[in-house]
Order: C-alpha cells, then sequence, then structure tokens
C-alpha cells in the first residue's frame, strides 16, 4: 500500500512565526511542554529502535505511524524555543544552543531530515527490516548528535 508522504517543518527550529503565539505561555511552562514533546518522541524512538533490534515483531505499517506521530509532535517543538525559556532552571538546553543557534538548527534540520527520508521510506510497499535498520539508525544518531552538544 503506498502511503502519502507527509512533509514536514520540524527543520525550523527557534520558528519565529510561531513566537507571537507562544507569547502566551509563561517560559516555566514552555519547558515541561518542550520536554513533554521529547518524551513522546523518545517512546516513539524506542519502539522503532526496538523493532529494528528485533526485540519486538517487525511491523512496516506500525513504525510509518510512529514516525508520523514523531513528525505531529515534533513540528511542535519551535514554538518552545523562546529566549525566555533559557533562564527556567529545569531546563537541560545547554547554553550552547542559545549561543551558537545556527549550530543548534543544524541539528535540528538534521533531525528533520532523517525523519522525513524515514516517514516517506516507511510509507513504501516493501519496506521491511532491513531497509528500517539504517534508516531508524540515522534519526537516532540525529538525536545524539545534538544532545551531544547543547544538551547537560
Ligand atoms: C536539535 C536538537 C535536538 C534534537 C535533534 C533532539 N533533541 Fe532531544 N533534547 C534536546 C534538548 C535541548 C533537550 C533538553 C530540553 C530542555 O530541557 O529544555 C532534549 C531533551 C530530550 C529528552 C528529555 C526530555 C525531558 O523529559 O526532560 C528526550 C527523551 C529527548 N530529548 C529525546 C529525543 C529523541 C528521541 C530525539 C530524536 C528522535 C531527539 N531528542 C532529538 C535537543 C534535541
Amino acid at each position: 500500500m503506498l502511503k502519502k508522504v507527509v512533509l514536514l517543518t520540524i527543520g525550523g527550529v527557534f520558528a519565529t512565526a510561531a513566537v507571537a503565539q507562544s507569547d502566551i505561555f509563561k517560559a516555566d511552562d514552555l519547558v515541561k511542554y518542550r520536554q513533554s514533546i521529547y518524551q513522546v518522541m523518545g517512546a516513539q524512538a524506542k519502539v522503532m529502535g526496538a523493532m529494528v533490534k528485533g526485540e519486538i515483531d517487525f511491523d512496516a505499517e506500525a513504525l510509518h505511524q510512529r514516525a508520523l506521530n514523531m513528525g505531529n509532535v515534533g513540528k511542535l517543538l519551535g514554538e518552545t524555543y523562546v529566549p525566555a525559556t533559557r533562564d527556567v532552571e529545569e531546563s537541560n538546553i545547554l547554553p550552547a544552543a542559545w549561543e551558537d543557534m545556527d549550530g543548534f538548527s543544524a541539528k535540528g534540520k538534521a533531525f528533520g531530515g532523517a525523519l522525513e527520508e524515514l516517514i516517506a521510506a516507511s510509507g513504501e510497499p516493501g519496506f521491511d527490516a532491513a531497509m528500517a535498520k539504517p534508516a531508524v539508525g540515522k534519526l537516532m544518531k540525529s538525536c545524539k548528535a545534538c544532545h551531544d552538544d547543547y544538551r547537560e
């Protein structure tokens, strides 16, 4: 079954258009919102990772849905990255991210690209565990690459 490829705009970390709307949120709440999004993303990643490791049965359709879930919440991240959240103690983002927004955004774009590739590939007929392994691996590496540099 050929599934429609969903185009995402998750690359736009620090999306400025969303900033006006984020004005209605308190900085503390934005950090909780952000961390919750990452928790949802983490849960999707856990299931996909378990599938490619063979810990649970491989199911292309389920994996595709997990990737879509990640995209749906991931595209909301941009509106949580308002400068006022920098001073929130509970946040685990390193000052380096604020000081090097280009570098941080590049990691976000790499993540968005890997996720878009996975969404597209997993929606194609014949997508199997052998194809999923490198695609999921690339996605996971994009998480780690950002965490290594920009997360406590
Ligand atoms: C562009 C950078 C970036 C990318 C890409 C990224 N993260 Fe993160 N992640 C962060 C930052 C920054 C935090 C800390 C946020 C905070 O505390 O304000 C974080 C926090 C988290 C947390 C902890 C949330 C909490 O409860 O405090 C999890 C889980 C997580 N990320 C999972 C993932 C997964 C899974 C991926 C990839 C699918 C991913 N992240 C990709 C930057 C990134």
